[in-house]
């Protein structure tokens, strides 16, 4: 059987995409805060599968929970880094961005580099990190979620260098959503598309074993033009 763990699991993509691999046949290991939602979403997959509260913010903790779960699936072939903080930052408010850093940086760093270890001594496996189509470019009013993103990207680009010489393998695929329709999503800008559509392109990279790609796959063109316009003009909309 094939396991996975997830996460980030309890909302929006996280959710959506244990819905998707479960459906293939995936047993999955669900992490997040908010156990009743995670029980909830196991309860209503078909087959077995594992709950395990984590709290990013202490990201010690969030090592052990999980090793704890590793070890209690058994053996884990995809490892899926999807939790994330983001919301509108009119004022620059310390408590806001430092959750940010903490979920986003520290946090995804902490599972990340824990999954990488355990698929080396493991002797392959595939890391999933849930980046955002704000790693390219920096904004005025989503400054630090920006640059949070646009360390994650770099990081999985990093660690894809590693996979490589390692010669294990080893897959590590970078996902960078444009506006997907989640909780976290404070209004639906123009372009945001339904979150079962996005989560089936995510589940295609999985299959596929891609490096990247750009959730919806339009994103890209979007992502290009941020090399290209003039900052000035980037400014005046970001
Ligand atoms: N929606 C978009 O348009 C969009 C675009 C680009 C990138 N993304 C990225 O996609 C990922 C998923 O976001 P979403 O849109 O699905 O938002 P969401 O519905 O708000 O889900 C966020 C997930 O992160 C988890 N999380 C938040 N804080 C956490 C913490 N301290 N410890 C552990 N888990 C935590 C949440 O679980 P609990 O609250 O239960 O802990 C939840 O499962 C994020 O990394 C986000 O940055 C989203």
């Amino acid at each position: 059987m094939k396991k996975a763990i997830i996460i980030g699991a309890s909302s929006g993509i996280g959710y959506e995409l244990a819905v998707q691999l479960a459906d293939l046949g995936y047993q999955l290991g669900l992490m997040a805060r908010r156990e009743e939602r995670l029980t909830e979403l196991s309860d209503r997959l078909p087959g077995q599968h594992f709950v395990q509260v984590t709290d990013l913010i202490n990201a010690d903790a969030a090592r052990t929970q999980l090793a704890a779960l590793i070890e209690q699936m058994g053996d884990v072939e995809l490892i899926v880094v999807n939790s994330g903080v983001g919301t509108g930052e009119k004022s620059l408010d310390w408590t806001i961005e430092s959750e940010m850093i903490d979920v986003n940086v520290r946090g995804f760093t902490a599972m990340s580099m824990d999954a990488m270890n355990y698929f080396i001594q493991r002797g392959g496996g595939h890391l999933v990190g849930v980046s955002s189509i704000a790693a390219h470019f920096s904004a005025g009013l989503s400054l630090t979620y920006n640059a949070t993103k646009a360390f994650v990207s770099s990081y999985l680009n990093g660690m894809r260098s590693r996979a490589y010489r390692s010669r294990l393998p080893i897959t590590i695929t970078t996902i960078e959503p444009g506006f997907i329709d989640t909780p976290m999503l404070e209004s639906k800008p123009l372009g945001t598309v339904p979150v079962a559509k996005a989560v089936a392109q995510i589940v295609k990279a999985i299959q596929d074993k891609k490096d990247h790609a750009y959730i919806t796959r339009r994103w890209a063109i979007i992502a290009g033009l941020f090399y290209i316009l003039p900052k000035w003009m980037i400014r005046k909309f970001v």
